[in-house]
């Protein structure tokens, strides 16, 4: 035995082949064409040793040749990189050397937009070739058609063009798997042809590819059928298919994953679901996710009886318009493990014969308007671990729902109209939940033993909005969880003088107790038994600590706000650091200035707000390096001095600058007009003079068709938990409430608005105001305003609101006024206007004579004073209709909906502008790769590449 062993070591010794001279030195110099290794993943390639034993290398234990590469950089959750490896050049030519390589992956690292080298193509041994995410640009290289006995190639997410040329890839006569994801062949519509000659094809991965019907036409379809049945995996997701499902896609009879979503089919061949997965009986995985529009018979229920798809672990139907109620029969699916059909528009009861689905893990009936009882039925899905039955009707809790449900991690039931009393018994076995959330179900209450000891330890427990949760006292049961990381009791009626000081969890990162009747001071208490918060929210109480220094300990604190409290004092500098991403003190008795000294720096500040309270002194000059600010609200405080000229010079992504009612005064420097991205510019009720600055029409968003809606600011949060939004639009809501400016509600998306009314504004009205298309609120009045009204002032087509009262304004009214369909409001009054006053278009629609009065020389309707030479010459005018208004109605729901709730619940919008749209959620919430490129980009990488097609917000 002993010798056996020797032997065998001795075998080994010699085996592990040292690695070729040659071979090393490749490597070396292809290690040196990195000029960025910021993790240091090379490190262990040095000149001298064993190359076979170098981190991501591998040789052939004999020939001692180097047959892998592996230098794979995977994203972490959020989708993030994590140190690349950079190069300025393309692959090193030393390569070459590597000829027996048949493992490349160099996925994730970063070759600055070069090409992939021909010479690849030379590497006839490769077997497997992954370059997706590294950054390659222009025409793929034909000779990567050498290659034939690669199995696998992977160049996803690149910024590679075919300019119709595929036809190389008909060569690869052994690939097995492809993935070609983000590529664009809107001008290939041979690729299915092409595709269709690779024998052994299993998995085809196209996502992203503008893919369109004319890439998968019906009459084409009949001579693929070997790759129809072949195919075993096919990812068409993101691309731009719509209307029916091809019913080719029936007769896939190897087909186990098949991945359509995002694209915009509206309707399913006949016989629906159900059909197709009797067919495809190996079927595993079926998503037809986020086809907004995907609607009719897509169960196919008439079939529903026979369909046996025993197979079936993945069912992803959400964010589809479904509207219909679930089936009975999705509950024969014994292998089902994860179901989904968030936000598809269903309703009714939930079936209890989902409790046969014994294998589920995973169910997902959130943001659907399902009602009635959660079946008790639930309390059968013993391998059931996350279960999210949130934003529905559902009244009643079943008794045992989920009582059994041992290992259940994340429950949410928030948002339903759930009444009746949970008590211990319904925790009693949850040993694994780590997610409670029963927030905002009013009539819900939770009744537990103050000694209550629960067999779980929660992460997040959010009762907001839930009254007979709370009971206005701190739960005592929350002593014993130890792991708390976010804690939301927001508008609980808690009504408590101090924490209690058993309540220490030293892991918590966001608290939530605004909306409440807390009262006394608490910032000590907090910043000692929650050392690590990041975000405190302590809005609308009523806390009156005089020192705002305690928290300068939260050495993480990023998110701060104290507005609506009994505050008082001054802001100590201390509070102001680089953490520090949103700070809200409005509405408090905060006095003195903004501080600034050395070593304050507010340079990541995304949102501040200051308004009302009793600041003064000039504007914060710390701001000066808050290059990321988006909201600036100093309205209602004794601030003064001039704007400074560092606002629109250093300031570049302001999106809201509301200086409201200070006692602000000099001119307004025209290097406001490089604030690109402003949507409302509000300086009324200041002291300032000069001209109207002129070069407005720097305002992109204002002149622009399109814009991104509200300045949110979204991160996700610890756990996944969903994304916590800081709305940005926060007061617009209620500034508009309360103002006479009647803007719809569709509008707040876009809302654009230029108030500079009541200062000593002088000179004429810019004429390039008029390309201001998109703005909707324009108030000069209350200035010293004079000459005429600019004539093309009817281009401004979205205005709603238009106050030029109170100047110094002459000539007649411009008839182009007629044109403004959308004009809700106009204030021409106290002005020297002459003439008759037009009757035209939408103009006659003014018939109040406050509109016009006090103009000596202007006479006609509505005014009583007649004109002594009626002019009634027609002008024409273009009915201006509003197309998108039907469009996306219930988008335009949601989004009033969500407003309005993040309004009333004071919850910092974390509903947000991410319900809005369902595609934007299909970029933070689909799969984390695709996330990572729609966008994550934007971050690490500059932002041409994904112009137009990605989200200006930003994650963090
Ligand atoms: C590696 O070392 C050898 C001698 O041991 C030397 O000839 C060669 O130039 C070195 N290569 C590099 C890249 O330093
Ligand atoms: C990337 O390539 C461009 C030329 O395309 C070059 O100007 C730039 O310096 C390169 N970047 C780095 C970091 O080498
Ligand atoms: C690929 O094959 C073609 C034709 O056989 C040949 O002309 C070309 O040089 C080859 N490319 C490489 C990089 O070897
Ligand atoms: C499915 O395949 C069969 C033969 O294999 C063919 O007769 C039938 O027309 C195909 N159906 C569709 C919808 O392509």
């Amino acid at each position: 035995m002993i010798l056996l062993l020797l032997q065998l070591q001795f075998c080994l010794s010699i085996a592990a082949a040292a690695c070729i001279q040659k071979e090393r030195e490749a490597l070396l110099q292809f290690k040196n064409s990195f000029y960025k290794d910021p993790s240091h993943r090379l490190a262990s390639w040095n000149n001298g040793t064993d190359c076979c034993n170098w981190k991501g290398v591998g040789c052939n234990q004999i020939t001692g040749h180097v047959t892998i590469i592996d230098l794979r950089l995977d994203i972490d959750q959020v989708g993030f990189r994590i140190a690349p490896l950079y190069s300025n050049n393309s692959i090193h030519s030393s390569f070459l050397e590597l000829k027996y390589l048949n493992y490349l992956d160099l996925s994730g690292n970063d070759f600055n937009y070069t090409q992939i080298p021909n010479f690849l193509g030379s590497m006839v041994e490769l077997t497997y070739l992954n370059l997706s995410r590294t950054f390659f640009s222009n025409k793929i290289s034909p000779h990567l058609g050498n290659l034939t006995k690669l199995e696998t190639l992977d160049i996803s997410f690149n910024l590679l063009e075919t300019n119709g040329d595929v036809e190389w890839i008909p060569h690869l006569s052994s690939l097995k798997f492809l993935s070609l994801r983000g590529m664009d062949f809107s001008n290939t519509s041979s690729l299915m042809q092409v595709l269709n000659y690779l024998p052994l094809l299993v998995s085809l991965r196209l996502n992203y590819c503008n893919l369109q019907n004319i890439h998968f036409s019906s009459s084409s379809w009949l001579n693929y059928s070997s790759f129809l049945s072949r195919i075993q995996l096919l990812d068409l997701s993101s691309n731009k298919l719509n209307g029916q499902i091809p019913k080719a896609f029936q007769n896939m009879t190897s087909l186990k994953y098949l991945d359509l979503s995002n694209n915009q089919f509206n309707s399913i061949f006949e016989g629906g679901i159900s059909t197709f997965i009797k067919n495809n009986f190996g079927l595993k995985v079926l998503d037809l996710s986020f086809n907004i529009n995907l609607g009719g018979d897509v169960f196919g229920s008439r079939y529903g009886n026979q369909s046996t798809g025993c197979n079936l672990q993945v069912l992803n139907l959400g964010y589809t318009s479904f509207k219909t109620k679930i089936p009975d029969w999705l509950g024969k699916f014994k292998n089902m493990k994860s179901l989904d059909l968030e936000d598809s528009q269903i309703y009714g009861p939930i079936p209890a014969s989902l409790g046969n689905l014994s294998s589920l893990e995973y169910l997902d009936l959130s943001r659907n308007a399902l009602t009635g009882t959660i079946p008790t039925a639930f309390g059968r899905l013993l391998n059931l671990r996350k279960l999210y039955l949130q934003e529905n009707g559902l009244m009643e809790v079943g008794h045992e729902c989920f009582a059994q449900l041992e290992k259940l991690e994340e429950l949410d039931i928030s948002r339903n109209l759930l009444k009746g009393i949970l008590t211990e018994f319904h925790f009693a076995n949850l040993y694994q939940l780590h997610i409670l959330s029963i927030g905002y179900n009013e009539l819900l209450q939770l009744d537990m033993k103050s000694n209550w000891n629960p067999p779980f330890q929660l992460q997040v427990f959010d009762a907001s909005s839930c009254i007979g949760c709370v009971r206005s006292e701190f739960p005592q049961w929350l002593q014993t969880q130890k792991r708390l990381v976010e804690l939301w009791l927001s508008n609980t009626s808690l009504s408590i003088s101090c924490i209690p000081t058993w309540f220490q969890p030293q892991n918590l990162t966001d608290l939530d107790l605004s909306h409440n009747k807390m009262a006394g001071p608490f910032f000590t208490t907090i910043v000692n038994q929650m050392p690590n918060l990041r975000r405190l929210f302590l809005n609308d109480n009523l806390i009156n600590d005089s020192l705002l220094s305690p928290l300068c300990q939260l050495k993480n604190l990023d998110t701060l706000d104290l507005s609506n409290n009994w505050l008082s004092g001054i802001v100590q500098g201390c509070l102001l650091t680089s953490n520090l991403f949103a700070l809200d003190l409005s509405s408090n008795n905060f006095s003195g200035t903004f501080p600034y000294s050395h070593g304050n720096d507010l340079s990541r500040i995304e949102v501040l707000y200051l308004r009302n309270n009793n600041f003064e002194g000039s504007m914060p000059i710390i701001l000066k390096k808050s290059k990321f600010l988006e909201t600036l609200d100093l309205k209602g405080n004794k601030f003064s001095g001039n704007i400074p000229t560092w606002i629109g010079d250093k300031l570049e992504r302001l999106k809201i600058l509301i200086l409201r009612s200070n006692l602000f005064n000099g001119t307004i420097p025209s290097s406001i007009c490089n604030l690109t991205d402003l949507q409302i510019l509000d300086l009324a009720h200041n002291q300032f003079d000069g001209i109207v600055p002129s070069k407005l029409s720097n305002f992109n968003v204002m002149t622009r068709k399109d814009t991104d809606g509200f300045p949110a600011i979204c991160r996700n949060g610890n756990l996944d938990h969903g994304v916590v939004c800081i709305d940005g639009g926060k007061y617009m809501v209620q500034s508009i409430k309360s103002s006479y400016f009647n803007y719809s509600m569709i509008r707040l998306t876009l809302m654009v608005s230029i108030d500079l009314s009541n200062n000593s504004l002088v000179g004429f009205i810019p004429s390039e105001i008029t390309k201001l298309k998109r703005l909707i609120g324009l108030n000069l009045s209350h200035n010293n305003i004079i000459g005429i009204v600019p004539a093309e002032i009817g281009e401004m087509e979205s205005l709603e609101s238009l106050d030029l009262s109170f100047n110094q304004l002459s000539g007649p009214i411009p008839l182009s006024l007629s044109k403004l369909n959308s004009l809700g409001t106009l204030k021409l009054s106290h002005n020297n206007f002459s003439g008759n006053i037009p009757r035209e278009g939408h103009l006659s629609t003014f018939n109040e004579a406050s509109s016009f009065d006090n103009n000596s020389y202007l006479c006609g309707d509505p005014l009583p004073i007649k004109c002594v030479i009626e002019n009634s010459s027609e002008l024409p005018f273009n009915k201006i209709d509003n197309q998108d208004q039907d469009e996306d109605k219930w988008e335009k729901w949601l989004l009033y909906i969500s407003i309005i709730v993040g309004f009333i619940v004071g919850f910092w919008g974390a509903v947000g502008s991410l319900i809005l749209k369902k595609s934007w959620r299909y970029a933070y919430f689909k799969y984390g790769e695709e996330a990572y490129f729609k966008v994550h980009a934007t971050i690490w990488r500059s932002i041409e590449m994904l112009k137009g097609m990605c989200i200006s917000k930003r994650i963090w």
